[in-house]
């Protein structure tokens, strides 16, 4: 595994059971409907991970189409070839976002939902994503704002060691706030942004929050923000609230479209 993927730990795994959980498909079918797909379109899902959008979007563009896949894990390549198995029309490879294997204006749209958080040089990523878009492309970026957690514990000292851990794990933890700008210097039109919340007041393993919860406080053990006691001492806090029924969690994640001119 790439030493990117081993500093963030994201698992092929894990993304199969965590984004198939209720609040993540209906994230997905949001960004579907706002890339509105035609037939035959030539599509690039950036940082596919395990395939799970490539998939939808490889169905709607027929066989006159193509969807093509990067991702700088090769395990989620993996991933996402099987899912996708019996597609005619796909076609996924390992690559960086940085340098994309593409020539000039080959797409009609690109989507990156979840990668760019993890990305140092976000404008590059952007100035290569307009590169190989056609004039009139479209752009689909989905980000979570990391610093806009609401949750409910006992212990407020160690959820904000946890979410500092967090923050000083990934390159841009709150990029929504500032994406915005970011489109527009990179030379993007038409910007349009719609949050999507993932509340959760129940936890258990059915909740997005109930894995995410216990994959940050596993970071902020090994980053030693907290230790492994505290660690427990809090996620036991979240069972206790899910089972007296004060579990509360929420965070917004924002879909951002827009395009060429
Ligand atoms: C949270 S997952 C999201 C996967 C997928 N986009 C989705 O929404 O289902 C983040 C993915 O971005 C990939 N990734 C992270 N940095 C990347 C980079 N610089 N270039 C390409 N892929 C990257 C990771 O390997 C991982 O598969």
């Amino acid at each position: 595994m790439s030493k990117t993927l081993k500093k963030y730990n994201i698992e092929a795994e894990e993304l199969e059971k965590s984004y198939k959980l209720p609040e993540i498909v209906q994230q997905r079918n949001q960004t579907i409907n706002k890339l509105s797909v035609k037939l035959g379109e030539q599509i690039l899902d950036v940082g596919c991970g395990v395939g799970l959008l490539s998939y939808e979007i490889a169905k709607r563009i027929g066989d006159s189409g193509k969807l093509f896949g990067i991702d700088i894990n090769l395990d989620m390549i993996r991933h996402a070839n099987k899912r996708c198995k019996n597609l005619r029309n796909t076609k996924f490879s390992e690559a960086n976002a940085d340098n994309l294997p593409f020539k000039k204006e080959f797409f009609d749209a690109v989507c990156c939902t979840q990668v760019l958080l993890y990305v140092n040089d976000v404008p590059n990523v952007l100035r290569e994503i307009k590169r190989i878009l056609k004039p009139k492309g479209r752009i689909i970026i989905v980000e979570t704002d990391w610093r806009g957690v609401v949750i409910n514990s006992n212990y407020d000292s160690i959820t904000s060691r946890i979410f500092s851990a967090w923050d000083a794990t990934v390159p841009s933890p709150n990029l929504p706030v500032y994406l915005g700008p970011f489109l527009l210097n990179s030379g993007f039109c038409n910007i349009d942004v719609e949050a999507i919340p993932i509340l959760n007041t129940e936890y258990t393993s059915s909740q997005f929050s109930h894995g995410m919860m216990k994959w940050i406080s596993r970071n902020a053990v090994k980053k030693s923000a907290i230790t492994r006691e505290q660690s427990e001492i809090w996620l036991d806090d979240l069972d206790e609230k899910g089972k007296s029924g004060n579990y509360f969690f929420c965070v917004n994640r924002f879909l951002f479209s827009a395009k060429l001119s």
